[in-house]
């Protein structure tokens, strides 16, 4: 513990030394999470924290496309992520040539893309959402068919919610019969977050059957029948706001562990229940010792290649105009 406070101290004299500001993901460790972050949130409220940034360092505590997306937003600064290993399972599910032939095999389609992705998908994009605005942003589109991107489950979970039916590339015949018959209609991709991909019914049923007087909060990146189970389903930041704001006799949280962490030392009264075992391996990267180590060396730099930058930002700020 003393260990951890003196590097606690240290990363704190180095932001003042180096004037840098460091944005904390709602899935940073306790230890980041309370003692060094400036700002903590989720993707979205940490889009506009870039976006306002007026230090000449920001290090980003999360995985690598959130820091890529504050490259972009603020590319004046010098953006830093302690690790090169955070990735994301649904970043990777996708390529910019994927997109581009989606694009041409639905032309005028409008793309949503998931801000778990890398800059160029997103330079293909028309508009990029998170987990807390994607009902919205498909709503500001005027459009029956769209696009929705790369993440299977948050697709299904929308579409739900917005009426939509969705179907996919690879099982969609085109014919006069077919899908295409289908008004309101988004085309989906089986990407899928490897956390919230472990999240069963089962899992909802047993702690029910043991607390029946459980509130069940799940992340929108879970499987359908998850979301569905549960009674409530939002954003990293939706969920803390709502184990703050409603009173229930105790919370299941069915999103990566640490978050859990984080909630309980800031609501001692609260009962949480969480599964300690699903950890995100990408965020967990992100350590107190690189952490210090990147103010140091002031590594890893992000950089973004200019064209992508530029035309993915305009995919994040149509995002940000909306919410
Ligand atoms: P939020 O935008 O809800 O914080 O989600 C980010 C993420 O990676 C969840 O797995
Ligand atoms: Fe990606 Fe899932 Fe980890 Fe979030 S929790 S960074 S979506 S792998």
């Amino acid at each position: 513990l003393q260990e951890k406070a003196k590097l606690i101290h240290e990363i704190n004299r180095l932001k003042v030394e180096k004037n840098a500001v460091i944005l904390g993901h709602n899935y940073m460790e306790p230890a980041l999470y309370h003692g060094v972050a400036d700002y903590t949130g989720d993707s979205l409220e940490l889009c506009h924290r870039a976006k306002e940034a007026d230090k000449d360092v920001i290090v980003f505590c999360g995985v690598e496309f959130m820091a890529e997306t504050a490259k972009i937003l603020n590319p004046d600064r010098k953006v830093l992520i302690p690790s090169k290993k955070a990735g994301c399972s649904l970043a990777s599910s996708i390529t910019a040539a994927d997109v581009r032939q989606l694009k041409e095999k639905y032309p005028g389609v409008p793309v949503v893309t998931y801000i778990n992705t890398y800059a160029d998908v997103k330079a293909e994009t028309d508009v990029c959402c998170t987990s807390g605005n994607a009902a919205k942003v498909v709503a500001s589109l005027d459009s029956d068919k769209v696009i929705f991107i790369p993440d299977e489950y948050l697709a299904r979970n929308v579409a739900r919610e917005t009426g939509k039916t969705i179907i996919f590339p690879d099982t969609h015949m085109a014919s006069a019969t077919g899908q295409e018959s289908i008004e309101k209609v988004f085309i989906g991709w089986h990407g899928k977050c490897e956390v919230h991909d472990l999240f069963t019914v089962q899992d909802i049923e047993s702690v029910r059957s043991q607390y029946p007087d459980v509130v069940v909060l799940a992340h929108p990146e879970c499987p359908p029948e998850v979301a569905q189970a549960a009674d409530f389903s939002g954003s990293t930041s939706a969920m803390i706001k709502y184990v703050k704001e409603v009173n229930a006799p105790r919370y299941l949280l069915l999103t990566e562990c640490s978050m859990a962490d984080n909630i309980i030392a800031e609501t001692n009264d609260k009962d949480i229940l969480r599964l300690c075992s699903h950890r995100c391996p990408h965020m967990a990267q992100i350590t107190l010792e690189d952490t210090k180590l990147a103010l140091e060396e002031l590594h890893y730099e992000v950089t973004v290649p200019e064209d992508v930058a530029a035309k993915a930002k305009l995919s994040i700020d149509r995002m940000m105009e909306i919410n």
